[in-house]
């Protein structure tokens, strides 16, 4: 395929035309406000098979489906009883935002977006370019993450090239992603209710909102050992979001880090660090460090997670240094994340 065309949101003319190729069953990546996705059209099997071809995602991990308002439900899904009321509190409370709901599907949702499960994720984005295009479109749009397999996941257009060019037709540029991390996935007909994949969506918001316990899933190993397909969901315990580099977490302090700094030095290793730019340490002759957000906003510690991450692998440390945020609120999902980017190969 030749190079991927790079479209701008600002251009009314380059939205029809990532319209356009999305309804003639071709790839493009676009903004939304936790990262950029892969989008084909989700009712178009032949166009969904493309994207895992495009990630080098394995068949067993299921897409998220985007719609462009919550009155588009009844295409994909099929909500009764004490369900509905649960899915219209949420979508009512975080739509669109954030959050993607797993629901039961109906037979219009092809087996390849949901890797043949029940359940179909289901998002409503809130970013207005993401909206645009899915109006323009006027179709359901199924779109993982615009990363390859197992990559640190894109919060720019250029990250989307980075790992995509030249694999899937176009990317839709409309900046910087806000938020930084992944939509929350929740499985809502649970009791408790039980989130897969913490997000800026907390669990707390989301059983106030609902009326409903929620808590976070935590696989146990004998979950783990029995594969991919036995996971309620598979994105759980996997290794991903991973630079290129190794990546070493330390405590939740300036102390615990420049400590993991000593240790690596007296290692004779050459350490990349993640550096909040509220925290002050001294970093050794010939070491890096890339800015990370404020440690007191962990909004955007999240905002600039992936960003640092990409930006720590290409200055060609040995490893990268990074302290590990308190539970709790955003605290999930950064240390999701980072704990599934430190995961061994
Ligand atoms: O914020 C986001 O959610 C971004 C943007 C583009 O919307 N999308 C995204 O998609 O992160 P992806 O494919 O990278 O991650 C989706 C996660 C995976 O871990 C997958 O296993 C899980 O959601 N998932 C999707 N559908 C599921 C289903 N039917 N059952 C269980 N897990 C599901
Ligand atoms: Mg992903």
């Amino acid at each position: 395929m030749p190079s991927t065309l790079h479209l701008y949101a600002g251009n009314p003319e380059d939205v029809e035309r990532a319209a356009q190729i999305l309804r003639k069953g071709g790839l493009v990546a676009f903004p939304t406000e936790t990262v950029y996705g892969l989008g084909a059209n989700a009712l178009d099997a032949g166009a969904v098979e493309r994207i895992f071809a495009a990630k080098e995602r394995p068949k067993w991990d299921p897409l998220i489906v985007h719609l462009s308002d919550a009155g588009q439900l009844a295409q994909l899904t099929q909500i009764a009883g004490p369900l509905e009321d649960r899915v219209t509190r949420l979508a009512e409370a975080f739509w669109p935002g954030p959050l993607t709901m797993l629901l039961p599907r109906t037979a219009a949702c092809p087996a390849e977006v949901t890797a043949g499960r029940s359940t179909v994720g289901i998002r409503v984005p809130a970013h207005p370019v993401a909206l645009a295009l899915l109006q323009r479109v006027c179709l359901p749009i199924a779109a993982p993450s615009a990363n390859r397999f197992g990559h640190v996941s894109p919060t720019t257009a250029q990250h989307v090239l980075d790992d995509l060019d030249g694999r899937i037709e176009a990317v839709l540029d409309g900046g910087a992603a806000s938020v930084g991390v992944e939509s929350t996935v929740v499985d809502p007909a649970q009791a408790p209710m039980l989130v897969y994949r913490a997000g800026a969506v907390g669990v707390r918001e989301l059983a106030d909102a609902a009326g409903v316990a929620a808590e976070l899933f935590v696989p146990t190993p004998a979950s783990l050992a029995g594969g991919r397909e036995s996971l309620p969901s598979p994105g759980v315990g996997l290794r991903h979001y991973a630079p290129e580099t190794p990546l070493v977490l330390t405590g939740p302090s300036p102390r615990a880090l420049q400590e993991g700094a000593s240790g690596a030095l007296s290692r004779g290793e050459r350490a990349c660090l993640l550096l909040p730019v509220d925290w002050c340490l001294e970093i050794p002759m010939g070491w890096t460090a890339v800015p990370w957000g404020r440690w007191a906003d962990p909004a955007s510690l999240a905002a600039e997670l992936f960003l640092a991450l990409r930006a720590a692998e290409k200055t060609g440390a040995d490893l990268i240094l990074c302290a590990l945020p308190e539970p709790g609120g955003l605290g999930d999902a950064l240390r999701d994340r980072l704990l599934k980017a430190a995961r061994s190969r």
